[in-house]
């Protein structure tokens, strides 16, 4: 059924006609053009569709767009603030943490959800919140050495 949805999307307002039972994932990427979400495999298994929901990382593919009315989404697009990358992607970046790249924008909000709840995680806490997030390169190792380089930047440098 069509219904008027309105939410935050990237900080900023949006206010679309569209059938709520629509998966948030295709209306990101049709309706609103964001395709830096990605579709893998439709089903929860892949994460690689992540946003987040507030500051919760969370598979876009699972939820309708009528659940996140009156919510604050953020997508990859709306990480990098004033034309400057967060520093989870500068980190991605110098440690070369992806080689096809499908599965870096859910890697980089499922690490900022992490970091927003734990600012100094164990590599253990690292690996094991990231372990839904699927990457079929194998760059996992990289992955980590980022997350746990943002991680010491978003503290300022300390340890
Ligand atoms: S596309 Fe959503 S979990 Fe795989
Ligand atoms: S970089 Fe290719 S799937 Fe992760």
């Amino acid at each position: 059924m069509m219904e008027r949805i309105q939410f935050v999307l990237n900080d900023e307002n949006i206010s679309l006609e569209v059938d709520g039972e629509r998966s948030l994932l295709w209306v990101l990427r049709t309706e609103l053009g964001l395709t830096g979400t990605k579709f893998g495999c439709g089903e929860g298994v892949c994460c690689a569709c992540t946003v987040l929901v507030e500051e919760e990382a969370t598979p876009s593919c699972q939820i309708t767009i009528g659940s996140v009315a009156g919510s604050r989404v953020t997508t990859i697009e709306g990480l990098a603030k004033n034309g400057r990358l967060h520093p989870l992607q500068k980190a991605f970046i110098k440690f070369d943490a992806l080689q096809c790249g499908f599965c870096t924008p859910g890697m980089i909000l499922r690490a900022y959800s992490l970091l927003a709840a734990n600012p100094r995680p164990t590599r253990d806490q690292i690996i094991a919140e990231m372990d839904d997030n699927l990457c079929r390169c194998g760059a996992h190792v990289r992955i980590v050495q980022a997350i746990e380089t943002a991680a010491a930047e978003l503290r300022g440098g300390r340890s």
